[in-house]
């Protein structure tokens, strides 16, 4: 039996666990993701790596990252929604913890994990992964194999374009799919209808009276209450969000698709919707079968029991 750590680096958190060879994890820890300077979630990582091999003979490390991997596994090549530039994360960590370290896209690495481990488990042998979060990320097993194409950056699913002239992206691009589709754009889209607006009267009382103070956990909080204003929320962005997989179902025929990420603890008030619409939306629909769309079984624990795995490959 052999221990590797894994580390998801998010936009807004860093999680590590050490996990055994079947995907449990035997112990975990927690910072917040300093995202403003690539040196500092280098410093983040190095220190809960060593915290956690403290009372775990860890071997090796797996990291999950928000970002553009090279073909090499090592070098950060770009983050929409982080600091990294061209970034040797690989080498700098592996130097300075003298452990094998192989850096991997969060959601390549959470849909391993879920194909491997979770909702993919018993299932099929093609699997979609779409992982909802401060950014739209996606993972695809094909054949039983983990997809990263040419240069390492398949599946940048969050940056299809999705709105002619829309929405500047982090990507630099405008009108792609994860600024309609995310948990930022969730709670962009609640802020600025809730200004001024008295149907969001609850949600606003809930952040204290302050529009900017309103987080998804809220919405969510408050939809399963019952609130109309963050039903409609959640439901409007499983629209957006079963649209999309629609169309990439188009492209890849997975026998599953996985939906992951913070947002997915909405559960049905986003899976509804999302659901219905995938199933009006897809094409060819009523002559052809369609793979299940299923929530996430690892929940946050996905990226990095993926990334450990996938560092032992
Ligand atoms: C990034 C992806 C990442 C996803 C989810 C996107 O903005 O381009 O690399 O997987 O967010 O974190
Ligand atoms: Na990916
Ligand atoms: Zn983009």
């Amino acid at each position: 039996m052999s221990l590797a750590c894994g580390i998801d680096i998010g936009g807004t958190k860093i999680a590590g666990g050490v996990v055994d060879d079947d995907g449990n994890v035997l112990a975990r820890l927690r910072a917040e993701s300093p995202a403003t300077s690539s040196a500092a979630i280098a410093d983040t990582v190095v220190g809960l790596v060593r915290e956690l091999s403290r009372h775990h003979p860890v071997d090796r490390v797996g990291v999950g990252a928000a970002g553009f991997i090279d073909a090499g596994r090592s070098t950060v090549l770009f983050a929409p929604n982080l600091a990294w530039r061209d970034e040797p994360l690989g080498a700098e960590l592996s130097t300075r913890l003298r452990l094998p370290v192989v850096i991997e896209n969060d959601a390549n690495a959470a849909a391993w994990g879920e194909f491997a481990f979770g909702a993919g488990r018993h299932h099929a042998s093609d699997l979609l992964l779409v992982t909802v979060g401060t950014g739209v990320g996606g993972g695809i097993v094909a054949d039983g194999a983990l997809r990263r194409g040419a240069f390492g950056i398949a599946a940048e699913i969050g940056h299809l374009r999705v709105v002619h002239g829309g929405r500047l992206c982090g990507c630099g691009n405008h009108g792609c799919w994860e600024q309609y589709a995310s948990g930022s754009a969730l709670v962009r889209c609640a802020r600025e209808e809730a200004r001024g607006s008295l149907l969001a009267r609850a949600l606003v009382d809930r952040a204290g009276g302050d529009v900017d103070a309103i987080t998804g956990p809220m919405i969510t909080e408050l939809a399963a209450a019952g609130d109309p204003f963050c039903v409609e929320q959640l439901s409007d962005l499983g629209r957006w969000l079963g649209e999309g997989i629609s169309s990439l179902v188009a492209v890849l025929d997975p026998g599953v698709v996985v939906v992951g990420g913070g947002v997915s603890a909405a559960g049905d008030l986003l899976m509804g919707s999302l659901r219905e619409t995938f199933l009006r939306t897809l094409s060819g629909r009523g002559h052809r079968p369609a793979p299940e769309i299923r929530l996430a079984e690892l929940g946050n624990d996905a990226g990095m029991i993926g990334a450990a795995d996938l560092a032992r490959r």
